[in-house]
């Protein structure tokens, strides 16, 4: 098995692999789940950690916003009648999916299956020819319209905010000018574009298309909005003694999730130079040690799990507090308003 330049997996024979669930055993010892638990997954995927909780005797309620892992789960749900509910659903949304009385955990691996990657059609991989579409719920704004559409500046905040992309303005600027002779279709299209702007040299370890591909889909899915918007659903989602566990694969995202538990947990704002001013009753207490990470083996067997981060938070009864974004200094890109213009 190999991972393609996509970050896609293949097998021996260039087919699809199923989506291996990443840091299944230390998801499973921060969630706890048990008979007569209910647990809420909010990326379903390929039901990997939905199966094992079900295992674990626990009822699950799954989200997914992919119409495509919801079809493909319908056989998931029919074995384990009663025990697995399946819904379309953003995990943004998730509190709206919670019974009265919470939920006893809350588990998100956030971004793209495997899957996802795999299917040329969906537009998210560079290494396989697709339309450039890149939407995970199959509807809104394509990185088609983004690329085609977006005003110069905001195609460069975009590739440096979410792709961290040295070279930003000078991909921009070639989108621009070859956009007005005929719009960008396909992933390869692109990804030739970017590549004569920015040629590989030798010692790239990645390709010089993967950034710019990440920036666009972090932006077509608002997936820095969306998982700030879910830890807030889960904590008032959970019940007191319920646990929080998200697993991130991109250092924003990781931000994110620690910016979260560090001013739940009521440390937020102190050190040695500034005493915290603010100190707030914690809604969360930390799970094990604050950020597991793969170990050589799982990494060797699945690269996808080499830049993976879990950390986790057991609810308190501490009453929920306000949806405050700001403590995530998050770049405002919903300022990018209405694409061209
Ligand atoms: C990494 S996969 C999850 C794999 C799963 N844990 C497993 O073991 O099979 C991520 C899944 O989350 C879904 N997803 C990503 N962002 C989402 C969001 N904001 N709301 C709901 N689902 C989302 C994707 O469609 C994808 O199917």
């Amino acid at each position: 098995m190999v991972a393609n330049s996509g970050g896609g997996l293949t097998d021996a024979d260039g087919g699809p692999v199923r989506h291996i669930p990443v840091l299944l055993k230390e998801v499973l010892e921060a969630l706890a789940p048990a008979p007569g638990k209910l647990i809420l997954d909010g990326t379903f995927g390929a039901g990997g950690y939905t199966s094992a909780i079900l295992a674990a005797g626990a009822d699950v309620i799954a989200l997914d916003r992919d119409p495509t892992a919801i079809a493909a789960g319908q056989a998931m749900v029919a074995a384990h009648a009663g025990h697995l509910t399946l819904i379309q659903s953003q995990f943004s949304q998730l509190a709206d999916h919670a019974p009265q009385d919470g939920l006893d955990g809350v588990v998100l691996d956030i971004g793209v299956s495997s899957m996802q990657l795999d299917e040329a059609e969906r537009g998210f991989s560079f290494s396989k020819n697709g339309p450039l579409d890149m939407r995970m719920s199959a509807s809104g704004v394509s990185a088609a319209d983004v690329v085609n559409h977006a005003k110069l500046a905001d195609l460069i905040r975009i590739f440096v905010f979410l792709g961290e992309e040295k070279q930003a303005p000078r991909i921009a600027h070639a989108i621009e000018k070859r956009r007005a002779e005929a719009p960008f279709v396909t992933t390869r299209d692109l990804a030739g574009l970017i590549e004569v702007v920015t040629p590989r040299k030798a010692k790239d370890k990645i390709h010089p298309a993967t950034r710019v591909f990440q920036a666009l889909r972090i932006f077509v899915n608002d997936e820095l909005g969306e998982l700030a918007q879910a830890l807030f659903a889960a904590e008032r989602a959970l019940k007191p003694g319920g646990r929080l566990v998200v697993v991130t694969f991109h250092s924003l995202e990781d931000r994110i999730v620690k910016k979260f538990f560090t001013d739940r947990s009521g440390r937020a704002g102190g050190s040695r130079h500034m005493p915290v001013v603010h100190e707030r009753l914690a809604t969360f207490d930390p799970i094990g040690k604050s950020m597991i990470s793969a170990g050589d083996a799982e990494a060797e067997i699945n690269p996808r799990a080499r830049s993976a981060k879990l950390r986790a938070g057991l609810r308190t009864g501490v009453q929920a507090e306000a949806v405050d974004l700001s403590i995530f200094d998050l770049p405002n890109l919903a300022s990018l308003g209405k694409l061209g213009g």
